[in-house]
């Protein structure tokens, strides 16, 4: 399988491997390590992949040309959600599509974030491509745990024969099927009202997090698609501007500066996600971006006058 770095697909052995290596132990450029954040990992487990870097179409291509043969699947949240939230670049969909088609590999497409977020075709129908299968999960249950994997027919084959076993206690749990039959329909029912609206709130949030940032010379940069966004905090010294990879998140980031400006919302009430993710919902109102944006302020206020670098 292949995966790419900072891409998060559980945290099972598999999910894992090349998720978040600290610098220092990411491999080189051509060849991302294979490490795992967890103990207990079976060391096979880590043999079955191989890593690449998001966003650079080329290196991704020289991946393959090096496995020739070997890789059965390539595996992609299609907007990087879990270091920092990373749009693929120009041809990057395209490229594993085509190479997938090229080489006999599965296109799997981790929609468990972006899943029903995107509208109801998911990101793949907004970006506009096809992957072989799609994980979804979170919003697909509206509220409630429940996952599920779709693609096309052949994908299922071994599945439907038996020969695949696909078993599990929690499988088709009824509660959860009729919530997610509930909240499919109020997505579908919304067209194209919906991302646009999450978008546009999302936007204004981005926006006037900026504008506050300004005010106050914090070096915070939101970025990503509006309904999901990341809001980087830099490092001293570090240049402003997109951030397409892992790597570069990790090199940018600061993570203390993030922390204590974090703690400065959530004294004002607004609970913003300790790795700087930032959703808006289908339950969001304009009046809830207005009062997080009122209650930012002071906290923007506060982190500015207080924060100083640790030695
Ligand atoms: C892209 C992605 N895939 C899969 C998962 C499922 O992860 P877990 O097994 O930790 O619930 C998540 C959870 O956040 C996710 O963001």
């Amino acid at each position: 399988i292949l995966k790419f770095e900072g891409h998060y697909h559980g945290w099972g052995d598999e999910g894992l491997v090349g998720y978040a290596p600290p610098p220092g132990q990411w491999g080189t450029e051509d060849d991302p390590t294979r490490l795992h954040p967890s103990k207990g990992v079976i060391p096979e487990v880590l043999n079955t992949f191989v890593v690449a870097r998001w966003n650079d179409p080329a290196h991704l291509r020289q991946r393959v040309a090096e496995h020739h043969d070997q890789i059965a699947a390539i595996i992609f949240e299609p907007v990087l959600c879990n270091t920092g939230c990373m749009p693929a670049v120009a041809g990057m969909l395209e490229t594993i599509r085509e190479l997938c088609d090229e080489n006999g590999i599965v296109m799997i497409a981790d929609e468990t974030i972006t899943g029903f977020r995107f509208g109801a075709g998911c990101a793949q129908s907004y970006y506009g491509f096809t992957p072989d299968l799609t994980i979804l999960g979170k919003a697909i249950g509206g509220g409630v745990p429940f996952a599920a994997l779709v693609g096309k027919e052949k994908m299922f084959a071994k599945i439907m024969s038996g020969e695949v076993v696909h078993a599990g206690t929690l499988n088709a749990n009824p509660l959860c099927l009729s919530a997610a039959k509930w909240c499919l329909d109020e997505v579908i029912a919304l067209g194209d009202k919906h991302p646009a609206s999450m978008i546009a709130l999302g936007e204004q949030l981005m926006a006037g997090l900026s504008k506050l940032a300004a005010q106050h010379d914090i070096p915070l940069q939101p970025q990503g698609p509006g309904l999901v966004f990341h809001a980087t905090m830099l490092k001293p010294g570090a240049p402003a501007g997109p951030i397409t990879n892992y790597r570069d998140y990790a090199l940018r980031q600061d993570a203390p500066r993030w922390a204590h400006l974090r703690r400065c919302l959530l004294e004002e009430g607004v609970r913003a996600i300790e790795r700087g993710l930032w959703f808006i919902s289908l339950a969001h109102t304009q009046a809830d971006i207005d009062e997080a944006l009122q209650r930012a302020a002071p906290a923007f206020a506060r982190h500015a006058a207080e924060w100083k670098a640790p030695c």
